[in-house]
C-alpha cells in the first residue's frame, strides 16, 4: 500500500481472470484499439503472465499486464483511467511489477511504446527505461480523421532490474 500525491490511499494487487472485465474497462479508456475482456482473460490464464489492478480510495483506476520468462520480462500493457492520471498510479503499478519480477529472478524488463505517446514516454524515462530499438511504422493511427492511416514508430525500451531503477 502507498499514498498518491493527495494522500489518497493507493493499493496495487495481483488479480486473476475473474477481474478481466475490470481490467478491460480500464484498458478501453486508455486505447483506441482496446483488447477486450476475452483477450485479457486468456492472457491472465497464460503461464508467466501477471495482472495488476490499482485502486485509489477503493475505486479501480489502473491496470497492468506483464509476463516473465526466465530472467526477461515484458510489460504487455498499462493504463490508468483519465480521471485518475498524474497521481502516480502508473508509477506505482510499474514499481510493484518490478518488485515481483526481481523477487522471482528477473533482470531485464522491456516494453514497447509509440513514439507519439508523450505521457508514457515521460513515465518510462522517469523510471529509468532506456531505448534499445525501434520498429518503424509499427502503429497505425485510425481514431482521429486527421491522422487516419498515419504510421507511428514503436520504440523498444528496457530497464535493467539489477541496478535498482524504478524503486
Ligand atoms: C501513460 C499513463 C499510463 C500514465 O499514467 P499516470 O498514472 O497518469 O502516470 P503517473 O502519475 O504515474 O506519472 C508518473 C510520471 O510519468 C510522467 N508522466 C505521466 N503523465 C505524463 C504526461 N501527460 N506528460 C508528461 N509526463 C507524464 C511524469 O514524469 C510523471 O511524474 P510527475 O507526475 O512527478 O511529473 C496514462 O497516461 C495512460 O493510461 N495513458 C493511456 C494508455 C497508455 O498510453 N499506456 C501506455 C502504453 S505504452
Amino acid at each position: 500500500m502507498t499514498k498518491s500525491n493527495d494522500q489518497t490511499i493507493l493499493q496495487i494487487e495481483p488479480v486473476g481472470p475473474f477481474y478481466a472485465n475490470v481490467l478491460a474497462e480500464i484498458h478501453q479508456a486508455g486505447f483506441d484499439d482496446a483488447w477486450g475482456e476475452a483477450v485479457i482473460a486468456k492472457l491472465l490464464q497464460t503461464k508467466g503472465t501477471t495482472g495488476l489492478l490499482a485502486r485509489l480510495a477503493d475505486d479501480a483506476v489502473g491496470m497492468a499486464l506483464f509476463w516473465q520468462t526466465g530472467d526477461e520480462a515484458e510489460i504487455l500493457t498499462l493504463a490508468v483511467l483519465p480521471q485518475a492520471r498524474r497521481q502516480k498510479v502508473a508509477q506505482a503499478l510499474i514499481e510493484h511489477a518490478v518488485n515481483i519480477l526481481t523477487s522471482s529472478g528477473g533482470t531485464r524488463l522491456i516494453l514497447e511504446v509509440a513514439t507519439d505517446n508523450r505521457a508514457a514516454r515521460g513515465l518510462y524515462a522517469k523510471l529509468g527505461f532506456k531505448s534499445v530499438g525501434r520498429r518503424p511504422g509499427y502503429y497505425k493511427r485510425e481514431a482521429m480523421p486527421s491522422l487516419a492511416g498515419q504510421r507511428i514508430d514503436g520504440e523498444i525500451l528496457a530497464l535493467d532490474l539489477a541496478d535498482g531503477s524504478a524503486k
